[in-house]
């Protein structure tokens, strides 16, 4: 097995669920709730999709067993949606039961505009049968003001987050202001009609809108929480979480952690020079 190279640490909790627990256990303590992901994407060939689906399966197994404030994210490339689409929907619905069972959340992400219609229509088939799923939207899509109505209609359980994919300006906006409008858009539809919304952003525009909003509208805590990536903003998480907001921290592991950290490093200039210190320093 191997490790997580030092410069990739800072947003990689390690390389398998040991490691991540460990980070799983700090956040708890500080009543900050983790959702763990298990690295990997694209995969083009089924033996490897169900050893994924296993690890997702002894994970689930592993968080029932203490009480622990912790849920899972997944993407549907990894369990076969490149390979074939009932191959991934069986694979989704394995793990979706023993989510169910064990009263576990699992959000589904987004990825890609290749696969947005097959990853919702795929969230609105598991929504029917369990009750454990979850799913991401992005708010740099043109339609996602309308897939939102979809996933209202189906369990409106979601994470709203801006887009980390590459798109053309068919199908995204490119300017970050416009992206930022539309989330608050976005957002506030949610925040009035979801059943629970997940907040998912560093912007401090974006927060400061949704306190303002949720404070105004006496938005029950039960109905939102926000929402920050392993790695990114420390300080503001416990300064949310001291406002009495629930917090949730994305937690990835495993040895897939390229694609993962390479969107991370596009981000932001500020992760660049991070790297690029750290890698002096040593
Ligand atoms: P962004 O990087 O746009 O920064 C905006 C502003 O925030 C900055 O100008 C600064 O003011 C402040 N800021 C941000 N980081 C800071 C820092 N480290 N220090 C100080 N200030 C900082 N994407 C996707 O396509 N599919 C998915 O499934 C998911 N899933 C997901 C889950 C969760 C929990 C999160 C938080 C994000 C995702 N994303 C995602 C990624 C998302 O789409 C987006 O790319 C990143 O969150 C970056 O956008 P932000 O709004 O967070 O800040």
């Amino acid at each position: 097995m191997g490790s997580i190279p030092f410069y990739a640490k800072r947003f990689v909790s390690g390389s398998n669920f040991e490691e991540a627990f460990s980070v799983v256990e700090k956040l708890n303590d500080k009543k900050i709730c983790v959702t763990l992901d298990v690295l990997g994407e694209n995969i083009k060939d089924k033996p490897q999709a169900l050893k994924f689906v296993e690890e997702y399966d002894l994970l689930l197994k592993r968080i029932a067993e203490k009480p622990r404030d912790c849920y899972v994210s997944i993407k549907l490339t990894m369990l076969g949606l490149d390979i074939d689409h009932e191959f991934c929907y069986e694979n989704l619905s394995r793990i979706l039961s023993i989510a169910d069972e064990k009263k576990i959340r699992v959000a589904l992400d987004m990825e890609g505009t290749d696969y947005t219609e097959r990853t919702i229509a795929m969230y609105e088939r598991a929504a029917k049968e369990f009750t454990s799923p979850e799913i991401v939207l992005q708010a740099y899509l043109l339609r996602t003001e309308e897939d939102i109505n979809r996933i209202i209609a189906a369990n409106g359980k979601i994470r709203l987050c801006k887009g980390a994919y590459k798109e053309p300006q068919e199908k995204a906006l490119q300017k970050m202001p416009l992206i930022v409008e539309n989330y608050k858009k976005l957002i506030q539809k949610l925040l009035l009609n979801g059943k629970r919304v997940c907040i998912a952003s560093h912007d401090d525009e974006i927060i400061e809108f949704c306190i303002n909003f949720i404070e105004n509208n006496n938005i029950p805590k039960d109905r939102y929480e926000f929402q920050m990536l392993y790695g990114m903003r420390e300080k503001t998480w416990s300064r949310i979480r001291e406002k009495g907001h629930n917090m949730t921290i994305y937690v990835p592991y495993g040895e897939d952690w390229q694609a993962y950290y390479t969107r991370r490093l596009a981000e932001r200039k500020e992760n660049v020079f991070f790297v690029l210190k750290n890698l002096f320093r040593s």
